[in-house]
C-alpha cells in the first residue's frame, strides 16, 4: 500500500474538475485513493454531473456516511433503489428486494432471517467452513500454479452459501456461475448486450441469469415444502407478514437477495486479502507468529478490501449538509471505500496492519436499517480462510500480473495467477 504521504501529494495535483467518478477506468489499476481523499478534504458534499444521468452528490467522509445511513427517513433505499442507474418506477417496484425498501417493511422482511446470521448461529458453520476450505485449497494446491480467484476465493463463498441452504452439491458449480453471470457488469469483460439487457428490465440486473436464480429457489422451496427443514428456504417459505405468505415474487427476490449478496463481495475480500500480504510480508509473517490475530486481521483485511466502493440513497426532502443543500429527489452516494481510508478516523489509513484495533470499518455498511445481514458470515469465513493459507502454505509466490475488475462499485479482483508452496 501507499502512505498517507503519497496519497495527499497525488491528490495535491488533482483538481475537484478532474475527478470523475462515474468512470469506470479510474478503477482500473486501483482504487483512486487520491480522488477520494481530495473530496473529504475539500468537498465532502460533492456535487457531480453524469453524462447519462442526472448527476448525483458524494459523501465522502466517515461521519457524514454514517449519519445519513442512519437517517433512512431523509436518505431513502426505496426512493430509488441502491445503485446509481436510474430505474424506471416500473423496474424499481419489478426488482424491489428488502436492501431497496425502508422500514417498517423493510425490517420485517429482514426479520425472517435475521436470527440465522447472528454470531451465535454462523458460529456453528465454523467447522463446516474450514473443511470446504481445505476442500479448495487441497485441489489449488495440487494444480500448484493458480489462478488465485478462480481456484479459490471464488470456489469458496457460494459453496459455503450452497450448504447453509441445503443445496445438493452437484448443484455447488452451477450456482457459484449463475452467481458470476449477475454480477460485476460494469466491467466490459462482463457487460450484457444492451438489447439483451433492455429485454430482462424487470429482472434485478437486468440480467436473464436472475430468471435461472428464480427457478433454482423454487426448487428448493417445493422441496422443503414436501420436507420442511431447519433452514433458510423453509424459514422464507413459512414465513408470514402481517398474517399473509410471502408472495412469490417477493420470495424470489429475497432468495435471489441471498444468493448474490455474499458470494462476489467475499470473493473479493478474499483475493484482496491474499494481495495485501504479499505486499506486506512483515505482516505475514506478524499472524503466523500470532495466531490470535487471525480476528483483527480479518477486519483490516475487509477495511482495505472493501468489497463494495457505495450504495445508493435517495433524498426525500431538501436538506442541509456542510453549506450545500441536497435536493428531494436527489441522488446520493455512501462511499465506503472513501470512509474506510478516512484520516479523520484511521491513524495511517493506506498502512496495512494486523493488529489494527479500533477497527470502525464500514465495509458491511456503517450500521444504519441495511448494516449487511451476512457480516458475521463474511467475517468468519474470512478468518477462517486464513487461518488456513497461513497454517498451510509455506509461501505465496505472484505468477503473473493481477486483473483487476473496472468498476466504481464492486471492489474486484478478475484474476490472480499464483503459485502455492506447501509448508
Ligand atoms: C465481504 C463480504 C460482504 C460485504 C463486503 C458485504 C457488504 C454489504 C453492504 C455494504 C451492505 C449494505 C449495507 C448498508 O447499506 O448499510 C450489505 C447488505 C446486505 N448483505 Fe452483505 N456483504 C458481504 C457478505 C454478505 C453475505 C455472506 C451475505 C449473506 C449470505 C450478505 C447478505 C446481505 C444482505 C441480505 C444485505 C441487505 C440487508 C438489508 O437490506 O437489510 N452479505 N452487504
Amino acid at each position: 500500500m501507499t502512505t498517507t504521504a503519497e496519497i495527499e501529494r497525488a491528490a495535491g495535483e488533482l483538481s475537484l474538475d478532474d475527478v470523475d467518478l462515474t468512470d469506470h477506468s479510474l478503477f482500473a489499476d486501483r482504487v483512486p485513493h487520491e480522488a477520494f481523499a481530495l473530496l473529504r478534504r475539500e468537498d465532502p458534499i460533492h456535487w457531480q454531473n453524469e453524462r447519462d444521468g442526472r448527476g448525483f452528490w458524494s459523501l465522502t467522509r466517515h461521519d457524514d456516511i454514517t449519519a445519513a445511513s442512519k437517517d433512512w427517513q431523509t436518505f431513502s433505499s426505496e426512493r430509488g433503489g441502491t445503485s446509481l442507474q436510474d430505474l424506471d418506477a416500473d423496474q424499481i417496484e419489478a426488482r424491489k428486494s428488502m436492501i431497496d425498501m425502508d422500514p417498517p417493511p423493510h425490517n420485517k422482511l429482514r426479520a425472517i432471517v435475521n436470527r440465522d446470521f447472528t454470531p451465535r448461529a454462523v458460529a456453528q458453520y465454523r467447522d463446516l467452513i474450514g473443511e470446504l476450505v481445505d476442500e479448495v485449497l487441497d485441489a489449488a494446491v495440487e494444480k500448484g500454479e493458480v489462478d488465485f480467484v478462480a481456484d479459490f476465493s471464488a470456489a469458496l463463498p457460494m459453496r459455503v452459501f450452497a450448504r447453509m441452504l441445503g443445496a445438493p452439491r452437484e448443484d455447488h458449480r452451477y450456482l457459484v456461475e449463475l452467481g458470476d453471470r449477475m454480477l460485476g457488469q460494469d466491467d466490459p469483460e462482463y457487460a450484457l448486450d444492451p438489447e439483451v439487457m433492455e429485454a430482462n428490465r424487470h429482472l434485478p440486473f437486468s440480467n436473464p441469469a436472475a430468471l435461472e436464480m428464480f427457478e433454482y429457489g423454487r426448487k428448493l422451496a417445493a422441496a422443503r415444502r414436501r420436507t420442511p427443514r431447519d433452514d433458510i428456504v423453509t424459514k422464507l417459505i413459512e414465513a408470514e407478514i402481517d398474517g399473509t405468505p410471502l408472495s412469490e415474487r417477493d420470495y424470489d427476490l429475497y432468495f435471489l437477495l441471498l444468493s448474490v449478496a455474499g458470494n462476489e463481495t467475499t470473493r473479493h475480500a478474499i483475493s484482496h486479502g491474499m494481495l495485501a500480504l504479499i505486499e506486506n510480508p512483515d505482516q505475514l509473517e506478524r499472524m503466523r507468529a500470532e495466531p490470535d490475530l487471525a480476528r483483527s486481521a480479518a477486519d483490516e483485511i475487509l477495511r482495505v478490501s472493501t468489497p463494495v466502493h457505495h450504495f445508493r440513497r435517495t433524498a426525500t426532502r431538501d436538506v442541509e449538509l456542510r453549506g450545500k443543500t441536497i435536493r428531494e429527489n436527489d441522488k446520493v452516494l455512501l462511499w465506503y471505500i472513501s470512509g474506510n481510508f478516512d484520516e479523520l478516523v484511521f491513524e495511517n489509513p493506506y498502512e496495512f496492519d494486523v493488529g489494527r484495533d479500533p477497527n470502525p470499518h464500514m465495509t458491511f455498511g456503517p450500521g444504519g436499517p441495511h448494516f449487511c445481514t451476512g457480516a458475521h458470515l463474511a467475517r468468519l469465513e474470512v478468518e477462517i480462510v486464513f487461518q488456513h493459507l497461513i497454517g498451510r502454505i509455506a509461501e505465496f509466490e505472484p505468477a503473473g500480473p493481477v486483473d483487476r475488475l473496472q468498476s466504481n462499485f464492486f471492489n474486484g479482483i478478475k484474476r490472480m495467477p499464483m503459485r502455492l508452496v506447501p509448508a
